[in-house]
């Protein structure tokens, strides 16, 4: 695909995820406030979130996995431009080869390199050491959603595929997580998320309609955009759970 934009690139996002710059920077100054030596990033696309955590806690240093080599390259050239190159380390690889332990973990739209939600917090309580804190975030149900927008939603999704926020939490406390703070994305993050998710290869669209390869671009954003507004829009959710573990 010649597009430079292409679905999916996130060029335009700041994270890869329906979170703010502003949530962003709160839950980065909760997690530095604990003063951690070691962060650990489980699938951290190109690093924001790491990266706001290491500026708010000057004395760590920070380890960020993902199996994307092309968000590990956009992730160094920010840890460089922003003076952290020294102190983070970007490993390009699966997360179940590279686990350590630390003293935060965030794992932040990524439980699926464990498998499931449960393996996953199940897996990172074994990594955190004691005292410290997890940052973790994961799709959920806002509420059950109808047939009809199941139907409306990604191919071969179900029911079963996410939990309600309860029972997500309640699933972190079975895992002997204490849950510090729970909240969601709002509507605003969602849209900002999913707009600049498509926003490059919109205006592409309007610069090239006449490419070869428009066509198959225009149907594959505006099947996209269906998913969005047909389907998932205001049940599909995302939760930021911030965990603590016994000291
Ligand atoms: C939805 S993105 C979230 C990225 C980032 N945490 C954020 O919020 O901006 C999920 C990320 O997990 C990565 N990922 C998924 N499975 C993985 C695995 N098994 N090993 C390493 N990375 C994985 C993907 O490459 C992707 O960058």
């Amino acid at each position: 695909m010649t597009n430079p934009h292409g679905l999916g690139a996130g060029t335009r996002l700041t994270f890869n995820s329906p979170l703010s710059s502003e949530r962003a920077d709160r839950l980065a100054a909760d997690l530095a406030a604990t003063k951690p030596a070691t962060v650990l990033d489980l699938g951290c696309g190109w690093g924001e979130l790491l990266l706001r955590v290491l500026a708010a806690a000057p004395d760590a240093s920070g380890t960020g996995i993902d199996n994307f080599g092309p968000d590990m390259v956009r992730a160094r050239h920010n840890a460089a431009d922003r003076g952290l190159a020294d102190r983070v380390t970007f490993i390009e690889g699966a997360v179940a080869d590279h686990l350590a332990n630390a003293d935060v973990v965030i794992s932040s739209g990524a439980y699926q390199a464990f498998g499931d939600i449960k393996t996953a917090l199940t897996g990172i309580r074994s990594l955190v050491n004691p005292g410290g804190r997890v940052l973790f975030a994961a799709e959920i149900w806002e509420r059950i959603p109808t047939a009809e927008q199941l139907a409306n939603m990604w191919d071969g999704i179900t029911v079963d595929d996410c939990l309600l926020l309860p029972d997500l939490v309640d699933t972190a406390v079975a895992t002997g997580f204490r849950p510090l703070r729970i909240e969601t994305s709002t509507r605003g993050e969602w849209e900002e998320f999913e707009s600049l998710f498509l926003a490059g290869s919109e205006e592409w669209l309007l610069a090239n309609g006449d490419h070869p390869e428009a066509d198959a671009m225009r149907d594959r954003v505006d099947a996209h955009r269906a998913i969005w507004l047909r389907g998932a829009r205001d049940v599909f959710g995302f939760a930021f759970l911030t965990l603590g573990v016994p000291g």
